[in-house]
């Protein structure tokens, strides 16, 4: 037995794999420095789904662009009325709420319904957040453009779509993680399509998945100023205090797509302003790590660009984790259909701790 599954290889896939030791993310035989920067979210779909995801059968990546955009409309008029019901909820929250509203087997294309739907609810949320009113999708716009469209009503720099649509390609599939793990357990039942991704959704929210890149700007901003980052890492880690955007269960050298994500960051004007704080930061967090925990081949994983990446797009930080998942969804929907088409019921055994029966009463 591994605690946490540490070093077991639990499923088979197609779709992606990460190493760890080499610092090499690929999807589908691509280095992700191939395709990030370069490819539209319609264009990862397409990658990621093609031969694997039925609902895209025979389509091409500009179909996917065109049906996603079909399916964004669909997803407005299903669950904007139902907005209202989200209002205590945080943004995360919202959409793991609205999500679940859809009906398992409400369409017949429930892929490309959730991973349209995901960012025509994040918006929406967002709006709704401020007191603004939600705006409808574009179905002809491409799928980034139309998000960020939909967040402020104008239409988005073509930087802006372009550090978008890197930042989701970074992120819209990384192996056996602990989201696409859960959707792949729900799936193995045959729950279906929406019930694993808001199981997925689920997972991701914690901090030490999908919830870091908040509070790696929280740190920026508390530290302030490069020379105050020694006082404040070492006050965090005497407390017992993990640095939110450092270490990785699989990568032990420097995730590859942070400097992706500091491209993209640098690409974007109030990005560009927060690299050399972050650099600095970065600089003394590793030393720190190094000295403090020896052995433990701690690095920059990819929240902590990201942070900047989404922070310079204006997001608000509560709404980060929505935004990862709008990408993340199509990877969950991929190893969801992997899984139906190819896996067993996942069910594996437990090592019991507990006490045993008394003979005697084992005996009645
Ligand atoms: N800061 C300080 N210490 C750390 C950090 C960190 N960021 N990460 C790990 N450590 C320490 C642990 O305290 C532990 O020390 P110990 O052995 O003395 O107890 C040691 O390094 C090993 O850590 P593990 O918990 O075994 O590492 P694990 O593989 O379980 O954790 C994780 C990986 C959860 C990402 C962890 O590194 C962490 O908490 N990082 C901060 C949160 C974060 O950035 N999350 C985003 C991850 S990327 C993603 O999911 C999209």
């Amino acid at each position: 037995m591994s605690d946490g599954l540490e070093g077991v290889i639990a499923v088979h896939t197609c779709l992606s794999d990460v190493d760890g030791e080499n610092g090499r993310l690929i999807l589908r035989g691509h280095l992700i420095e191939e395709i990030a920067g370069r490819m539209d979210f319609a264009e990862v779909v397409h990658l990621l789904w093609r031969d694997v995801v039925p609902e895209v059968d025979g389509m091409t990546a500009a179909d996917v662009g065109t049906a996603l955009g079909a399916h964004r409309q669909r997803a407005f008029e299903r669950l904007v009325p139902l907005l209202a019901h989200a209002g205590g909820l945080t943004i995360t929250e919202g959409l793991r709420f609205l999500l679940s509203a859809l009906g398992d087997g409400e369409s017949d294309t429930p892929g490309l319904y959730v991973t349209a739907a995901a960012p025509v609810i994040t918006a929406a949320l967002v709006r709704m957040r401020a007191g603004d009113e939600p705006i409808a999708p574009k179905a002809s716009n491409e799928h980034a453009a139309d998000f960020l469209r939909m967040l402020t009503g104008k239409p988005p720099t073509p930087e802006s779509v372009t550090a978008l649509n890197a930042y989701w390609a970074t992120v819209a599939d990384h192996g056996m993680n602990a989201s696409t793990f859960t959707g792949r357990v729900i799936a193995s039942t045959k729950a279906g399509v929406i019930s694993s991704v808001v199981g997925a959704l689920c997972a991701l929210k914690g901090p030490l998945h999908g919830g870091a890149p908040g509070p790696v700007l929280d740190m920026l901003d508390d530290i302030g100023n490069a020379e105050n980052a020694d006082v404040w890492i070492a006050a965090e880690l005497a407390k017992g205090e993990r640095l939110m955007g450092f270490g990785h269960r699989i990568y032990k050298v420097r995730d590859p797509r942070a400097d992706v994500l500091k491209v993209a960051a640098r690409s974007l004007k109030s990005g560009a302003n927060r690299i050399p704080l972050a650099e600095a930061v970065e600089a003394r967090v590793l030393a720190y790590l190094k000295a403090h925990k020896p052995g433990r081949r701690l690095d920059t994983n990819v929240e902590f660009y990201t942070a900047l990446v989404l922070e310079a797009l204006a997001l608000p930080r509560e709404a980060f984790t929505p935004v990862f998942a709008c990408a993340r969804t199509a990877g969950w929907v991929a190893h969801c259909y992997e899984q139906i088409s190819e896996g067993r019921l996942i069910r594996p055994l437990s090592a019991y701790t507990g006490p045993m029966p008394e003979v005697a009463h084992a005996q009645v």
